[in-house]
C-alpha cells in the first residue's frame, strides 16, 4: 500500500458507515456537498456529553452545568481559531448557513433605506436569495445580482458595474455548492470596501476544503454549517467583526440574550450573547468540536491535496465521456462537479448510480436561478471529502458508463 493510500484508509477507518453495501454493492459515497458523515470521535463526544455531561449552559452553578458550559465555550474558542477570528465574542451559534443569512438579514434591515441595494450572485444557494428578496417587500431595498461570464465564473467586470453609493451589503457564496467554483472572495470584499459595503460570505461548502482565515479574508461576516465539516446537523456559525456586531439590535428574544429584564425595560447580553437566545444545540457544538479536533489530526495540505486529486482525476474522465456535458469546465474548484446526459434527466443517472451502490445528489442543488442561467433544469452533482479513495472515484466513471451503455 503506497504511503497515501494507508493515510486516506487510516483516515477513512475512522468513518464506520463508509463500510456497507448499497444494493449488493460497497458503497461510494459522493454526496459530501449535501452533508458529510461523521467519524466516531464525533459520535462519542455527543454519547460522552450525554452520558456524562447533560445539562444547560451557562445557567446554573451545579458540577454538570459548569462541565457542559466549559466543554461548550471550548469549542467556541476552537472555531475562532479555526477561522482566525480575532475573539471568540465574533463567534455566534446558528441553527445552520440557512439560519446565519436569515439572521443577518433581519439585523442588518434596520440599516437598510428603501432604495439601498444588496449585491449577490448568479451562484448563490436559495438560503442566499430568498431572506434577501423578503427585504426588498419589507424594506424596499434593490437587489443586483452579479452574472456568470463566458467562462462559468462571477463575472467581476459586471460586478465592478453594479457596485457605487447605494450598495450597502455584498452577500456571496465561497464556493458554489451546485458547481463547485471557488469565488474570488478576497477580491470582491475588496472591491466591496472601496464603496464602504459590507460583505457577507456564506461558506457552507468551503469550510470543509479550504482553510478559511476571516482575518486575511478581511470579510464582515461569514457563515457555515457544521454538518458540513464532519459534525452533526442543527448547528452553524455566524461570524461578525465585532465592532459591526456591537451596533447590530439583537434578532430573537428570550433567555441568554439578556442583561436583566422587567416590564419597564430590558437590557442586552453582551456578544456572542446577545444573539443566542434560547438553549443552544448544546450537543451538537460538542460534536463540531470532536469535529475540528479531529480534522486537526492531519496534514491539511494534504487533505486538500488529496481532495484536489480526486477532482482532476473525475473531471478529466467526465471530460472523456461523449454524452457528458460539463459545468465549468476547467474552472478552479472544490469539492463538487456537475455534469449532465444528452437526453437523460439527472434524477434517472443518479438513481441509477445508486442502483449501483454509489450516492450523488441530482437537481438543482437549491440554485433554481442558477439553473435557469446554465439553461438546464438540474445537474448531477458528485462531491468529494477527505476520506474519498481514487478507487471509489474509478468506480463511479464506471459505473456512469455502464449506465450509459445500458441505456443506449
Ligand atoms: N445545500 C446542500 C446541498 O448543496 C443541501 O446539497
Amino acid at each position: 500500500m503506497s504511503n497515501s493510500s494507508f493515510f486516506i484508509s487510516e483516515l477513512r477507518s475512522h468513518f464506520p458507515i463508509l463500510n456497507q453495501t448499497v444494493n449488493d454493492f460497497p458503497l461510494v459515497y459522493l454526496d459530501n456537498a449535501a452533508t458529510t458523515q461523521k467519524p466516531l470521535a464525533v459520535v462519542d463526544a455527543i454519547s460522552h456529553y450525554y452520558l456524562n455531561d447533560n445539562a444547560n449552559v451557562h445557567r446554573a452553578s451545579h458540577q454538570l452545568s459548569n462541565r457542559a458550559t466549559t466543554s461548550f465555550e471550548a469549542v467556541r474558542t476552537a472555531v475562532q481559531q479555526f477561522i482566525n477570528a480575532k475573539s471568540s465574542k465574533e463567534i455566534i451559534w446558528t441553527k445552520g448557513t440557512t439560519e446565519g443569512i436569515n439572521l443577518l438579514a433581519n439585523v442588518l434591515a434596520s440599516q437598510l433605506q428603501r432604495g439601498d441595494q444588496v449585491i449577490i450572485s448568479a451562484m448563490e444557494h436559495h438560503a442566499n436569495i430568498v431572506p434577501w428578496q423578503m427585504l426588498v417587500k419589507s424594506h424596499g431595498i434593490v437587489l443586483k445580482v452579479i452574472p456568470l461570464s463566458a467562462d462559468c465564473c462571477l463575472d467581476l467586470e459586471a460586478y465592478q458595474a453594479l457596485l457605487n453609493e447605494k450598495t450597502k451589503l455584498v452577500s456571496i457564496t465561497h464556493i458554489s455548492n451546485a458547481l463547485g467554483v471557488i469565488n474570488p472572495v478576497k477580491e470582491i470584499i475588496k472591491l466591496a470596501h472601496q464603496v464602504d459595503a459590507q460583505v457577507i460570505i456564506d461558506g457552507a461548502q468551503a469550510v470543509a476544503h479550504l482553510t478559511v482565515d476571516v482575518q486575511d479574508l478581511d470579510c464582515d461576516y461569514y457563515v457555515f454549517s457544521a454538518h458540513k465539516l464532519f459534525a452533526p446537523t442543527g448547528v452553524g456559525v455566524l461570524y461578525g467583526k465585532q465592532d459591526l456586531l456591537e451596533k447590530l439590535p439583537p434578532w430573537q428574544g428570550g433567555g441568554e440574550m439578556i442583561k436583566s429584564v422587567s416590564f419597564k425595560e430590558t437590557t442586552y447580553n453582551e456578544l456572542p450573547f446577545k444573539f443566542e437566545a434560547g438553549t443552544p444545540n448544546i450537543a451538537g457544538v460538542i460534536g463540531l468540536g470532536a469535529a475540528l479536533d479531529f480534522i486537526k489530526g492531519y496534514d491539511h495540505e494534504r487533505l486538500k491535496a488529496h481532495e484536489q486529486s480526486l477532482l482532476h482525476f473525475t473531471e478529466k474522465a467526465l471530460s472523456a465521456i461523449p454524452e457528458v456535458t460539463l459545468f465549468c469546465a476547467g474552472v478552479k474548484k472544490s469539492g463538487a462537479i456537475s455534469f449532465t446526459i444528452k437526453g437523460e434527466s439527472a434524477a434517472d443517472i443518479a438513481m441509477l448510480l445508486d442502483a449501483q451502490g454509489i450516492a450523488v445528489r441530482s437537481g438543482s442543488h437549491c440554485a433554481m436561478p442558477l439553473m435557469s442561467e446554465l439553461n438546464c433544469n438540474g445537474t448531477v452533482r458528485v462531491s468529494f471529502a477527505i476520506y474519498n479513495t481514487l478507487e471509489e472515484a474509478q468506480r463511479f466513471i464506471e459505473a456512469l458508463k455502464k449506465l450509459l451503455q445500458m441505456l443506449q
